[in-house]
């Protein structure tokens, strides 16, 4: 099947809808688009264990803060088309802002202490937008797996909490973070960098694996990760730190066999880069 483009909400409710009623599974892949390989990671995913694949293009305002990059967030509609088609998606869901809010939207989903602590408390009300967004997506799509990436890892944790407390018909899947050569996790703000910050950008990535290796004691992860990115004076740290797998609670020891997640969170001139790994992941 070549790839269906939809602009509105119907038409993509009732294609997805008759593809189950043909006993079909159905895979989402919700994306902003521009996108990379780390996008396409999750579709080729999708496109291996469900009958048909989803994804949807949506630059959502919800999740921008009055001062983010919303305007000059990264878009490339025809490169996006040509890539979904080539991963051998099925449907591109990609609404224009008026079909998914014909009026402003009054209603929102919060989801709690999750929502506030790490990125939420760097970027107030981020993830009520994500959580709102996504809900109306995993709405319109019906029952289906949909695939996040471990890159946003809070994010992530955020979709699971709201799919299990509203019983949504979606079963969540984690993909794995995809990076560059040099480690640098792939994300659409990578544009961003002059290729100076570029050339600079994988300390974050080294600063999580230097964490990792000073284990399991956590105030010893957070010292490595400070320490390596403070070799680069460029960066400024919003936040270097060991948390709970689940509940991103901070901790400070790692039990034996517990896993633990490092997640980091930098600036490096106007760009705002996230990484994060698994305590007892294998690089
Ligand atoms: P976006 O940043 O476009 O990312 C879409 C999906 O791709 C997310 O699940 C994200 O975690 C995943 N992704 C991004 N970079 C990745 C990488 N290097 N490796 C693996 N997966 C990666 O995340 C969003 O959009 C939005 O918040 C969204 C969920 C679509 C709601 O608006």
């Amino acid at each position: 099947m070549s790839l269906t483009v939809i602009d509105r909400r119907a038409a993509f409710g009732k294609a997805l809808d008759a593809e189950r009623a043909a006993g079909h599974t159905i895979g989402l892949v919700p994306t902003m688009g521009s996108l990379h390989r780390g996008h396409l990671s999750l579709m080729l995913r999708a496109v291996e264990e469900c009958d048909v694949v989803a994804t949807t293009l949506f630059v959502n305002p919800l999740q921008f803060a009055p001062t983010e990059d919303l305007a000059t967030y990264p878009r490339d509609p025809d490169g996006d088309r040509a890539k979904t088609d080539d991963a051998g998606v099925d449907y591109l869901f990609a609404p224009p802002y008026a079909e998914m809010f014909p009026e402003p939207p009054v209603t929102s989903v919060s989801v709690g202490p999750l929502a506030d602590i790490l990125e939420g408390a760097y970027r107030p009300g981020h993830f009520q937008g994500v959580a709102t967004i996504v809900t109306k997506l995993l709405s319109l799509a019906g029952a289906c797996r949909a695939y996040f990436g471990e890159k946003d890892y809070q994010q992530l944790a955020v979709i699971r909490q709201v799919v299990r407390d509203l019983s949504l018909p979606a079963e969540v899947v984690a993909c794995p973070t995809v990076r560059d050569f040099d480690g640098l996790a792939l994300s659409s703000r990578n544009a961003y960098l002059s290729p100076k910050e570029r050339a600079i950008a994988p300390t974050l990535y080294q600063a999580l694996v230097a964490g990792r290796r000073a284990g399991p004691d956590a105030a010893a992860i957070r010292k490595a990760m400070v320490d390596t990115v403070a070799r680069h004076p460029e960066f400024t740290l919003d936040y270097a730190e060991v948390a709970d797998p689940e509940t991103l609670e901070t901790t400070t020891t790692i039990a034996e066999r517990h896993d633990a997640r490092l997640l980091i969170a930098a600036r490096l001139g106007r760009t705002r880069l996230i990484d994060n790994i698994g305590v007892r992941e294998t690089p």
